[in-house]
């Protein structure tokens, strides 16, 4: 019981958000201005659970999200994050059909019951088939073939579907109905994957296992490697994010887009959101670096009209007011975050922005009052940073430490025998160049007039796989947890104490008089 009282030294102290931030509302205070004090434990780290509702339907299984920059975030880094539990967000500096195309490579990744799968039809032609894999993006090649009844006729092998074969119709290669390995709803019960996992273990070489009623119609797809993905997948401890049809969880960015008269372009943006949407996509952010504007608020606004259900991440803002107004037009979740990170000069560049622990603390209070979530975005460097962030936040999005992993874009250049990656912000005049302009509330165009760049190119050093950086991170915050006896993210919030660090104390958080050695897990 002693181990439980809170003593009231330690509350005069170690004092709580609202108290601690309140008695130091005349500074900002930013990650190492603060450290959390430790508390009475009886949670192991390994045990603490790290999931995080953003929407109603926006669950992710760890609280990481990547951001929507073009050195960050496209369909690769965005399937790896969403297989950790993760989110990727899709970055905009691309042409729309390219964001569409990479909103689909992460949406049809992996699949395990495949309720409604692509079919193909008999009349078609194998290019036909090639078109659409294109088209589409599809990362398979084995189709069922239907009739107009959609009643099962055969199965397309991925071995028939090539060029040299594309003059040739669907009908004359397909696999017959009598060949085609099949099983009933009914026979699936209430298990599918374990009796699927049975059948292709007494099935030598079959990979694919065909859903149908019984009038013989298409009810559904399994796949082997699927199969044994999820049987991997459910003695891990952070499983991926999925949607409701085990499709990994993708989001894009969109920017407020003007039209030649410079009013919001909103054929444009309804258009672009609806084909995302029409791919799965799960979430879109309105992507900015001033999110408490009239162009924001509307584009806000029109897309919650259009798509009531859809999350909507929108940003960024670093006061109470601009929580409010965002929650207001219709955002569900707010991106936090004005001028911290390691490629930004906001704030030597327009003198403006918030240290991002105060601001945490100030959009924190507004989106409760309003029921939204918040993303803390922006200047996180060490896994300490995510510790503290998420102690006033329900995720955070994470740029620069992920800018170095093998899965984000570009190439790894060598440097004195040291391997980098490109990191660059989108406020960048290179960035801005390619497309992102309107993030500042430039045009493309303004970018050789008198225009500032908000953001520098740089250089990562290469971080190897995400899987990898992503252990370290997550250990880390497990670790945080453990030290508050926090078991989930909730009880993180509750439980966080706070107190300012001097700069001698800065010092002393970091190794110091030694000489440090490095070995690469
Ligand atoms: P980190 O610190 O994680 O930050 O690398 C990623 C976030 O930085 C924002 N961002 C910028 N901010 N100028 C800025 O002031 C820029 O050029 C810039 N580019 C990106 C963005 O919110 C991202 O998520």
């Amino acid at each position: 019981m002693a181990a439980t009282r809170t003593s009231n030294l330690d509350s005069v102290f170690y004092r709580d958000a609202d108290s601690f931030f309140s008695a130091n509302s005349e500074v900002g205070l930013t990650f190492d201005d603060v450290t959390l004090a430790t508390l009475y434990s009886e949670v192991l780290p390994s045990q603490t659970q790290l999931d995080s509702r953003l929407a109603d339907t926006l669950h992710l299984n760890i609280p990481i999200v990547s951001a929507d920059m073009d050195t960050v975030t496209e369909s690769r880094l965005a399937t790896a994050l969403a297989l950790n539990g993760g989110l990727g967000l899709i970055h905009y500096n691309m042409p729309e059909k390219d964001q569409l195309w990479h909103v689909s490579r992460v949406k049809y990744h992996v699949q395990g019951l495949i309720q409604d799968p692509i079919k193909v039809s008999p009349d078609q032609l194998i290019g036909d088939v090639l078109k659409l894999i294109e088209e589409k993006n599809f990362g398979f090649s084995t189709f069922p073939v239907v009739d107009a009844e959609d009643k099962l006729v055969g199965l397309l092998s991925g071995h028939v579907v090539k060029p040299r074969y594309a003059s040739k119709k669907v009908a004359e290669a397909l696999t017959p109905r009598s060949q085609v390995h099949t099983i009933t709803r009914k026979e699936l019960g209430k298990d599918p994957i374990a009796i699927a996992d049975k059948f292709f273990t007494e099935h030598l070489g079959i990979h694919k296992l065909l859903v149908v009623d019984d009038e013989d119609r298409l009810h559904g797809l399994i796949t082997m490697s699927d199969v044994e993905k999820i049987t991997q997948e459910r003695k891990a401890q952070f499983k991926p994010a999925r949607d409701s049809q085990f499709r990994l969880l993708c989001g894009a960015a969109v920017s407020a887009t003007r039209n030649a008269f410079g009013e919001l372009d909103r054929d444009r943006i309804l258009g672009h959101v609806g084909a995302l949407v029409e791919r799965g996509l799960d979430v879109v952010a309105v992507s900015t670096a001033h999110g408490h504007t009239k162009g924001v608020g509307d584009t806000v606004r029109v897309l919650r009209d259009a798509f009531p259900k859809l999350p909507i991440i929108a940003g960024n803002v670093t006061s109470a007011s601009g929580v409010e107004f965002l929650a207001d037009c219709g955002a569900s979740v707010i991106k936090i975050g004005q001028g911290p990170g390691s490629i930004c000069t906001t704030r030597i560049v327009a003198g403006v922005g918030i240290p991002q622990m105060t601001a945490l603390h100030i959009c924190t209070k507004a989106a409760a009052a309003k029921k939204v979530s918040i993303l803390a975005d922006v200047g996180i460097t060490k896994s300490g940073d995510i510790v503290k962030a998420l102690t006033l936040s329900h995720g955070v999005i994470c740029g620069g430490i992920l800018a170095g992993c093998t899965e984000s874009p570009g190439e790894v250049i060598e440097i004195g025998g040291k391997l980098y990656k490109q990191y660059r912000g989108m406020g960048s005049l290179a960035a801005m160049k390619a497309g992102s302009a309107a993030r500042y509330g430039h045009e493309k165009s303004d970018t050789t007039r008198k225009v500032a760049a908000e953001g520098i190119e740089a250089l990562k050093e290469e971080s190897g796989p995400l899987d990898r950086v992503l252990a370290t991170l997550i250990g880390g915050i497990q670790s945080g947890m453990g030290y508050l006896g926090a078991a989930d993210l909730e009880q993180l919030r509750e439980k966080a104490r706070y107190i300012r660090v001097s700069p001698a104390g800065q010092r002393e958080a970091a190794p110091h008089d030694v000489v440090e050695l490095k070995t690469r897990s």
